[in-house]
């Protein structure tokens, strides 16, 4: 079995299209080789780090974000499950506003569809208890600000 894999390979096999991993790659978050073809091909243990980069786009990272926790990853060799393990450990904290924040758009679903105020002073789905108005005017949590724990 060969070590490397072709883009179109590793399309394939992680579901992510072409054009993504290109775009993956500028961003710095893969890397590949350039066979003597002047084709990419990627060694075989990309699939876990484009893994990586999926999930961590599902529950909310940024492309930012998710290239300084790979920068905390060993240059020097592979990276083992412990080291993803120790990248993925803060995530669960991070799921679990996620669901909070779900579960406040799912309350506030009819009203606040119908309303569309986004009010600091009376939208309670996207400014609770108004804990957002410390951080500026504005629908606070809607434009990237983070709820303090
Ligand atoms: S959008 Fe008006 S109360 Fe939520």
């Amino acid at each position: 079995m060969s070590p490397w894999l072709t883009i179109g390979e590793v399309a394939r096999r992680s579901g992510v299209a072409a054009s993504a991993l290109r775009f993956y790659e500028e961003r710095g978050l893969i890397t590949s080789e350039r066979a003597g073809s002047g084709h990419r091909r990627y060694p075989r243990p990309v699939l876990r780090r484009i893994a990586f980069i999926v999930f961590a786009q599902r529950i909310g990272l940024t492309l930012d974000e998710i290239g300084a926790e790979l920068a905390r990853l060993p240059p020097e060799r592979a990276p083992t499950r412990r080291d993803w393990a120790r990248l993925t450990r803060s995530w669960s904290a991070r799921i679990d506003r996620r669901i909070a924040e779900l579960e406040r758009l799912k309350t506030g679903l009819t009203e606040c569809i119908g309303c569309g105020c986004l009010s600091i002073q009376r939208c309670r789905l996207a400014n609770p208890a108004d804990r957002a108005a410390r951080l500026g005017p504005g629908p606070r949590y809607w434009i990237g600000d983070q709820p303090a724990d």
